[in-house]
């Protein structure tokens, strides 16, 4: 009985009227609360199908032929001075003046040793040299240079040798010398010069300085292939790249019903075996095996152009230097429109390829809407060239960008996708939601804008990326299990389908393999279909709230 009247409540409309959900659970019996969750749980999951394709139940390769540090951070152990990596944040204090160094106005003009408080202008991005020689970025995008004699200045648009500085350190201390040997020290009227008479010792001294590390979050490719240097890094990548996925991955995913895998490549590949320094080859064989291993598992491929010469988006999976977003210019477009020919005339006829992502997560703040279409209409048309059947797939914006906007650009006639990525993380929105709150999030957030983007009579749609995974601490393993579930019932019904981020990952809750070891991640039976996805989730919504509720 009480079952039935919690079903009966939990009506679609209805779902923002919680005390509906709180009656009803406090009726319920333990034993109701057991029968549910095991329903619930055990119920096996909708699918249909696009062009009588199965939909996408895919996986992510996520941190393997795009290098992403948290996803494997033992990658970067063998780095010398490793916490001074390219991108690297560093603020200087004089020790002596106990002021910080500062570049007027964020760049352009003359640096001083006056400020009490590090802020942009204070903070500096090192561009490495070797593990004792860097150059100095300002927050407006000049360099540190010694080129207006004694004087340093932040001048300088690129650097070169007057913009390299040699880094000596003891713990948090450093002296910078320039490569000519002067020290640089902080002087009396607060200028920053190069003119220490001298070796400094590591007293309180002008040229002896305290160093903070501000932000060390790049930990990509560039960062990678530049710390460790080409022999090294080609040593260590090619390791990474033969062990962290292999042909026992596709056979685990074949065996859970995954049909898809999405496999973020770098725009250095098109260039392989050979690509421009600091990236090193090897990504190519390693896609190419791959695509054999799908084609004998029976899986399919979407190639995602994860980072773009320049970066989209300033982030270690768009292999940024230092956090600059550089793609959106002519010549970074057209050179990653010379990747996805290279990609399309390559892979297209593969029987394994189902499609190609054009560009992931490229950011709103820094790449106009009108660049972004006119390139993804361009890439379209160079896919198409090649094929009319491979789904050409365009990601959303990242940030404060509705999804919306590519629905109206008319970008492509058949067989295109959208892409988004749903993660209740990322956002303080989301830091003191609770379970049973993210989990309505998925129904009264997410499934919305899954419906409303389906319904728009535009490209298919595609949640590429999402994890079980949330800002819940200590969670219990049965909320994991609700939680993941929610989430495949919400993005089963995206027309297109979806896939987890991502295979393997350090941190357990974000590795789809451990999920599905350790039953955090209940994937059901992909056989069964349903007439409607929607009246199907208004069901086990209702479910699953009546569940939640009756825990708390
Ligand atoms: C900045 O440089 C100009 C010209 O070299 C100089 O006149 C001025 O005093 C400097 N300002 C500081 C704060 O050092
Ligand atoms: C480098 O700096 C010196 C002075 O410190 C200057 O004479 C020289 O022209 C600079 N070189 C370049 C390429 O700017
Ligand atoms: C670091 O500084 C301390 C004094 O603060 C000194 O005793 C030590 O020798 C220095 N280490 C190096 C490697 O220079
Ligand atoms: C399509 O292919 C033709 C013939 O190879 C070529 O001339 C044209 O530039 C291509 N179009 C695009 C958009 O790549
Ligand atoms: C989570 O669990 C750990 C280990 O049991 C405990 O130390 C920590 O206090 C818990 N955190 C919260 C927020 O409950």
């Amino acid at each position: 009985m009480p079952i039935m009247a919690c079903l009966q409540s939990c009506t679609w409309d209805k779902l923002g009227d919680k005390k509906d959900f709180v009656l009803a659970s406090v009726e319920m019996g333990r034993w109701a609360f057991g029968v549910l969750i095991l329903l619930w749980v055990l119920f096996p999951l909708a699918n249909s199908s696009v062009d009588g394709l199965d939909k996408v139940r895919g996986v992510n390769l996520g941190g393997w032929l795009v290098v992403e540090g948290w996803i494997k951070p033992s990658l970067f152990d063998g780095i010398p001075n490793g916490d001074m990596l390219d991108g690297t944040q560093v603020q200087f204090k004089s020790v002596t003046l106990q002021k910080y160094v500062s570049a007027e106005g964020g760049g352009g003009m003359n640096v001083t040793v006056d400020r009490d408080v590090a802020s942009t202008w204070e903070t500096f991005r090192l561009w490495r040299v070797s593990d004792r020689e860097f150059q100095f970025r300002c927050f407006g995008g000049q360099f540190l240079t010694s080129s207006e004699g004694d004087l340093i200045s932040a001048t300088a648009s690129s650097p070169a040798l007057n913009e390299t500085f040699y880094v000596e350190r003891n713990d948090t201390r450093v002296h910078i010398k320039l490569l000519g040997g002067n020290y640089v020290q902080a002087t009396m009227n607060n200028q920053l010069t190069a003119n220490y008479q001298g070796l400094p010792g590591w007293d309180d001294n002008a040229a002896t300085f305290e160093m903070t590390i501000a932000a060390n979050n790049l930990h990509g490719d560039y960062q990678l292939a530049n710390g460790y240097g080409h022999d090294k890094a080609k040593e260590v990548l090619m390791k990474h790249q033969r062990s962290f996925i292999t042909a026992g991955d596709f056979a685990f995913l074949s065996r859970h019903g995954i049909n898809t895998v999405r496999i973020p490549v770098g725009w250095w590949i098109a260039q392989d075996p050979y690509p421009p320094a600091p990236f090193v080859g090897g990504s190519l064989e390693s896609l190419d095996r791959a695509f054999s291993w799908a084609q004998f598992y029976n899986l399919k491929c979407i190639i995602d152009l994860h980072a773009a010469p320049g970066s989209q988006n300033g982030m270690e999976h768009s292999a940024s230097r230092d956090g600059s977003v550089d793609w959106p210019s002519p010549d970074h477009i057209s050179q990653t429109l010379d990747v996805i020919d290279f990609l399309s005339a390559r892979y297209v006829n593969h029987p394994a390829l189902l499609g190609i992502e054009l560009l992931n997560e490229p950011s709103a703040a820094a790449v106009p809407l009108d660049v972004l279409v006119s390139y993804y209409m361009r890439g379209y048309q160079i896919v198409r060239n090649y094929s009319s059947e491979a789904y050409v797939i365009i990601c959303q914006r990242i940030g404060n960008a509705d999804p919306m906007e590519l629905y109206q650009a008319n970008i492509g006639d058949s067989n295109i996708v959208v892409d988004l990525h749903y993660y209740n993380l990322f956002d303080p929105y989301f830091d003191d939601m609770n379970a049973m709150e993210n989990i309505q999030f998925i129904y009264e957030s997410r499934v919305p804008q899954l419906q409303s983007l389906d319904s728009a009579n535009g490209p298919l749609v595609y949640i590429g990326e999402w994890v079980n995974e949330w800002d819940v601490t200590n969670a219990s393993q049965l909320q994991y299990q609700m939680y993941g579930r929610a989430q495949l019932q919400a993005y089963d019904a995206a027309s297109f389908g979806w896939s987890y981020w991502t295979l393997k990952n350090d941190r357990m809750h974000w590795d789809f393999e451990w999920n599905i070891k350790h039953k955090y991640l209940l994937l059901g039976s992909s056989s069964m279909k349903t007439p409607n996805n929607f009246v199907w989730l208004t069901v086990t919504c209702g479910v699953l709230l009546c569940a939640l509720s009756g825990m708390t």
